[in-house]
C-alpha cells in the first residue's frame, strides 16, 4: 500500500479534540466520521475510544486507502473499513446498505470551510435524519462568530480559501446556528480550540412543551 496522505494539523489537533471528545461521549457507542481526509482523526480517536466502534467516510475516493494505512499502522479493530459518502447525497449510505445506523455520533471536522455552503444543510439535515436520539454532531473547524474579532489567521485563511474556489470560505457560527436549527438541530456546546478552531457540539431539539 502506498504511504499514507499526511495532513500536518491534523496531527497537531488531533489531541486536543480527542481531549473534548473524552469529556463528551460515554464509554462505548457508535460514531459516523464525515470528511475523514487521510484517516489521522479516526485512527487516533479509535485508539484512544476503543469502547467505540468508528465508521470512516468521505466523498473523494482516493482518501479511502489512506484512512485504511492510518487505522493498520494504529492497529486498531474498532474502525469498520471507509465508506463514500458525500453529504450531498439525498440518501448516505446508512441503515444497513453500508453502516448501520442510528448513530451516538456523526463527526465532521474541516468540512464546512472547503466546500460549498449546501453542504453544511446537507450534513445537518443527514445528522438530524441518522443520529439516534440523545446522539450528537460535533463539528470541528474554525468560524466566524459576531461580536468575536476574527484572528488574522484565520482572515487570511478565509481569503485564501474563496480564492481557490469562490464557494469556498469559512462558516458565521450564526449562519450554521440557523442551517441546523431549520434541520432539527441546535448548539449545545462550544468549545475553543488551540490556532482559533472552534469545537462545536449539536444535538435534537428539545421538543416544544
Ligand atoms: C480539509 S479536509 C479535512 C479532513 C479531516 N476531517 C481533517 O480534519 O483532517 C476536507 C475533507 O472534506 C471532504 N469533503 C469535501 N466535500 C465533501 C462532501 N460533499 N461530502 C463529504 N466529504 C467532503 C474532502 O474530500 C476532504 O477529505
Amino acid at each position: 500500500m502506498s504511504n499514507p496522505l499526511h495532513s500536518p494539523a491534523a496531527e497537531r489537533n488531533r489531541q486536543p479534540i480527542l481531549e473534548v471528545l473524552r469529556t463528551l461521549l460515554p464509554a462505548t457507542g457508535r460514531a459516523l466520521e464525515v470528511a475523514s481526509g487521510t484517516g489521522q482523526h479516526v485512527a487516533w480517536f479509535a485508539a484512544a475510544l476503543p469502547g467505540w466502534t468508528w465508521q470512516p467516510s468521505d466523498a473523494q475516493a482516493e482518501t479511502l486507502d489512506s484512512i485504511t494505512a492510518w487505522c493498520a499502522q494504529a492497529g486498531v479493530h474498532n474502525v469498520r473499513p471507509p465508506v463514500l459518502l458525500d453529504v450531498l447525497a439525498p440518501q448516505w449510505p446508512g441503515n444497513g446498505a453500508a453502516f448501520a445506523t442510528p448513530l451516538d455520533l456523526i463527526y465532521c471536522a474541516n468540512m464546512l470551510h472547503i466546500a460549498p455552503w449546501a453542504c453544511c444543510a446537507a450534513l445537518m439535515q443527514g445528522a438530524a435524519r441518522h443520529l439516534a436520539p440523545g446522539g450528537h454532531l460535533v463539528t470541528y473547524g474554525p468560524y466566524l462568530e459576531d461580536g468575536v474579532p476574527t484572528a488574522p489567521g484565520n482572515q487570511a485563511f478565509d481569503a485564501s480559501l474563496r480564492e481557490r474556489n469562490p464557494a469556498w470560505g469559512i462558516r458565521r457560527l450564526e449562519d450554521v446556528a440557523q442551517v441546523a436549527a431549520a434541520a432539527g438541530l441546535h448548539l449545545v456546546a462550544r468549545h475553543a480550540l488551540p490556532a482559533n478552531n472552534l469545537l462545536l457540539v449539536w444535538a435534537r431539539q428539545p421538543p416544544t412543551p
